[in-house]
């Protein structure tokens, strides 16, 4: 399907977005004389221009234009307590007026406490602390590629690993009409490229057909058990399940990318819910509670490559602000916290993720306009608090894979990318990819104030699409 333009809807609503909030839209204009794009997080610096934020408490956000805000952005999926949560902001306020907070390059005791928690709670052996997602997945195949001394990475095509040089080839993996399409960085060193292998997700023949392929020379296969920025789609148990075979099979070190769904679905890995074990996992967002902080955990024979038993043969060393105290105690509340309340926290969250995505579903449906939202569990994992609305263009299109949402040819990615975040920005209600992430800070109210905003962004769209709707061929 040739993607439909929507350029002209996007013109109105640009318009209307200015006119409701120009003192964004004039710090936008200063932010452009010394910030690329006026910030330095590509998909926050939306077009026209970001609404600028001031707080954010719970669910909510205030900008500049005093708006008051319904986030679901909520820190790119971090926070599962809601924006500053009292649990880690009474910690960190005692912290600073205390001498402890900025005790920057020392080892003190709460990361020991932390590292426990988290090993107990995913099953590792060992952890390392870091700063970023990106530098978590960065290090795991380090030390994957050192302890087996293989060159080969193999990925999820469309799967976000964080900006590291084997992260940024393939993100863009489009399946539809010929040969996938693979946008890498510029300014990777020669040749890496040519070490990254691309699978289709959910796709355990593709999966088999790649080892049989590059098994022998395969270091690692890193994939997410839930496909965050992706897509919001979990893995099929029959899935990880043949991940975990054909690595052992091959010898190969199976890393779970659990940036975005370690302690987003249960105080823990998601890996734990398919009873499968990675020998790496990267950790970040989640576990931190609105600070910096990430880590690699697994195996301790893999592990002690980056350590003095053995031989410091990978030079994840840390750097200036690893195991931050700050960060520390902020994870160690966080997860603290998660933990003692892991049985009121989940369910709670996940009923509405369920009603979230009833809500864009049964809203667009009323003004003709059909979507399908990922987010929703399976048989393994109950319920979810994620979601994505997705407009495919033939109703009833199987949405399994990061092909299958974000191929403009199979969805319409701009409606669902600019459209709704702009239509829902008018009405108070901040998202990313049209969508994002419930928190324990949301509530019913909440749930029914989005409903009456996506009725009016709905209503909206329909009127500027002129009549195109449904099925939309
Ligand atoms: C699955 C996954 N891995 C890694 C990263 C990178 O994390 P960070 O942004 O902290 O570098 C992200 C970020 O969104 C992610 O979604």
């Amino acid at each position: 399907m040739k993607p439909r333009d929507h350029t002209k809807l996007l013109g109105e609503l640009a318009e209307a977005y200015t006119q409701h909030s120009p003192r964004s839209a004039s710090l936008n204009e200063t932010a452009m004389q010394t910030m690329v794009d006026g910030g330095s997080h590509s998909l926050r610096l939306i077009k026209p221009f970001p609404p600028r934020i001031v707080s954010a408490k719970g669910a909510w956000l205030k900008d500049e234009d005093g708006h008051d805000l319904l986030d679901f952005w909520q820190g790119h999926h971090a926070n599962i307590l809601g924006h500053n949560p009292e649990v880690v902001t009474a910690v960190l306020a005692q912290a600073f007026q205390s001498g402890y907070g900025l005790l920057t390059g020392f080892t003190e005791s709460v990361q020991i406490e932390t590292a426990e928690i988290l090993c107990r709670q995913t099953g590792a052996e060992r952890v390392r602390f870091t700063i970023s997602g990106a530098m978590a997945t960065m290090y795991a195949i380090l030390l994957a590629r050192a302890f087996t001394q293989r060159e080969l990475v193999m990925k999820v095509g469309g799967g976000w690993h964080g900006a590291q040089p084997w992260g940024v080839i393939g993100v863009h993996f489009y399946a539809s009409g010929g040969e996938p399409w693979q946008v890498e960085s510029q300014g990777l060193p020669p040749g890496l490229s040519q070490q990254v292998i691309n699978t289709r997700f959910n796709d355990p023949d593709a999966l088999h057909d790649h080892f049989r392929q590059y098994g022998d020379r395969l270091a690692c296969f890193i994939v997410e058990p839930f496909v965050g920025a992706g897509g919001f789609i979990f893995a099929t148990p029959e899935y990880l399940r043949a991940a975990r075979q054909l690595t052992d099979q091959y010898g190969v070190v199976l890393i779970f990318d659990e940036v975005v769904s370690g302690f987003r679905f249960r105080a823990g890995d998601l890996g734990a819910l398919y009873g499968v074990k990675p020998d790496l996992a990267a950790f970040a967002k989640g576990m931190g509670g609105g600070m910096p902080v990430a880590a690699v955990a697994g195996r301790a024979d893999i592990m002690k490559l980056c350590g003095r038993e053995g031989g410091n043969k990978v030079m994840f060393v840390g750097g200036t602000y690893s195991c931050h105290p700050a960060s520390m105690l902020a994870a160690r509340a966080q997860l603290t916290y998660l933990v003692a309340h892991e049985e009121q926290i989940y369910p709670h969250i996940a009923c509405l993720g369920e009603k979230a995505r009833r809500v864009m579903e049964e809203t667009f449906a009323q003004e003709g306009i059909y979507v399908r939202c990922t987010g929703y569990g399976n048989e393994v994992v109950p319920g979810s608090s994620v979601v994505i609305p997705n407009f495919p263009y033939e109703e009833g299109r199987e949405l399994a894979t990061p092909e299958d949402v974000n191929d403009p040819a199979v969805c319409d990615t701009t409606l669902r990318d600019k459209v709704c975040q702009l239509a829902l920005l008018l009405e108070d209600v901040h998202v990313v990819h049209g969508g994002g992430s419930l928190t324990a800070a949301h509530t019913e109210a909440d749930i029914a104030f989005f409903s009456e905003a996506c009725h009016r962004a709905a209503r909206r769209i329909k009127a500027g699409l002129g009549g195109r709707t449904a099925t939309w061929t």
